[in-house]
């Protein structure tokens, strides 16, 4: 079922964060629903301008009805991840969202606060809420790179500032965290001092975590072992989603960790069985094992066992 994300905020905040993975076609889909359904979690269906763009927006929505059918246990809200203003009110009108991104951090200040608040005022006159950010995450989303040394951690104080100005109904901050395989050099931990402060400031209001993948170093050795090449990986440490989760991260953005599933699966399909060419063989691998990888990840954010 469909729900609001204000329900699964206001269910979740302080306890657990609420898992908000990526979808792009079937098998990801299959997989997602049933790994909420095996561990009894409710979640986020994210939806990103390039996923629109890969198979269609409509498409993206006809297999998300399909997978409210044939899984009527589920409870889900629909969200756009990283959304520019006219995306956010394509999604906004076309009745089929929950919620919206507008992601306009890349903007200054005063810029990212009129933008928010036009894509809120046309939101909230639909019952649908919205995720702004404030601050920089390092690495690449959407069409904006943002190089090594140029992120910026949010501001605790223009956190509040910014809330209050726009209206929006959670903000995900820069603690420390980048989007995609490469997120630092070496072992770092999220800035939980700044998340602190920002939770101070903005008490019970949901803060949402982007870049928050693991990348599992067992998963990229295989996929190197069947012969990929990505060096240098490093991810979030999963210890650390709870803690987060009880300073208010209530959303917590898992996309690249579930590409890393579906390259690993493939890798090693047709490494082992170089003369087979139907892909519903692997896909059927991969279904069962994206499933078992969103179980593990709905137990570490704690919203496992939560319907
Ligand atoms: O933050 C970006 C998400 O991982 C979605 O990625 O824009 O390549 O679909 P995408
Ligand atoms: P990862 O690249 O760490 O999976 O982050 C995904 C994300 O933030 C989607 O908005
Ligand atoms: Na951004
Ligand atoms: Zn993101």
């Amino acid at each position: 079922m469909i729900v609001t994300t204000a329900q699964l905020f206001k269910h979740a905040y302080g306890k657990y964060a609420v898992g908000a993975y990526n979808i792009n076609n079937a098998e990801q889909t299959m997989g997602l629903f049933k790994g909420a359904i095996a561990s009894k979690a409710p979640f986020i269906i994210q939806i990103s301008k390039g996923a629109r763009k890969y198979t269609d927006k409509l498409m993206l929505e006809g297999m998300i009805r399909s997978a409210d059918t044939i899984f009527p246990e589920a409870i889900f809200a629909v969200h756009l991840d990283h959304g520019d203003e006219e995306t956010c009110y394509d999604c906004i009108n076309s009745g089929f969202y929950s919620s919206v991104m507008i992601d306009a951090s890349h903007d200054p200040f005063d810029k990212n606060v009129a933008i928010t608040k036009r894509v809120v005022e046309a939101a909230h006159a639909k019952g649908i809420s919205v995720e702004a950010e404030l601050g920089q995450l390092g690495g690449v989303e959407e069409d904006v790179k943002v190089e090594d040394g140029h992120a910026t951690l949010t501001d605790p104080k223009e956190a509040e500032d910014f809330v209050k100005k726009t209206g929006c109904d959670s903000l995900a901050c820069a603690i420390g965290t980048s989007h995609g395989a490469f997120k630092f050099k070496g072992k770092q931990s999220l800035h939980f001092d700044v998340l602190e402060k920002i939770k101070a400031r903005l008490p019970g209001f949901p803060l949402v975590m982007h870049g928050s993948s693991s990348v599992p170093q067992d998963e990229v050795k295989r996929i190197n072992a069947a012969g990929g090449q990505i060096k240098d990986s490093a991810g979030v440490n999963v210890e650390e989603y709870l803690p987060a989760a009880k300073l208010g991260v209530t959303k917590i953005n898992i996309d690249t960790d579930g590409r890393l599933v579906w390259t690993r699966v493939h890798r090693e399909f047709f490494r082992d069985k170089p003369a087979d060419f139907d892909f519903r063989a692997p896909g059927k691998v991969y279904i069962e094992e994206y499933a078992k990888f969103i179980a593990s990840r709905n137990q570490l954010l704690g919203s496992a066992g939560q319907l």
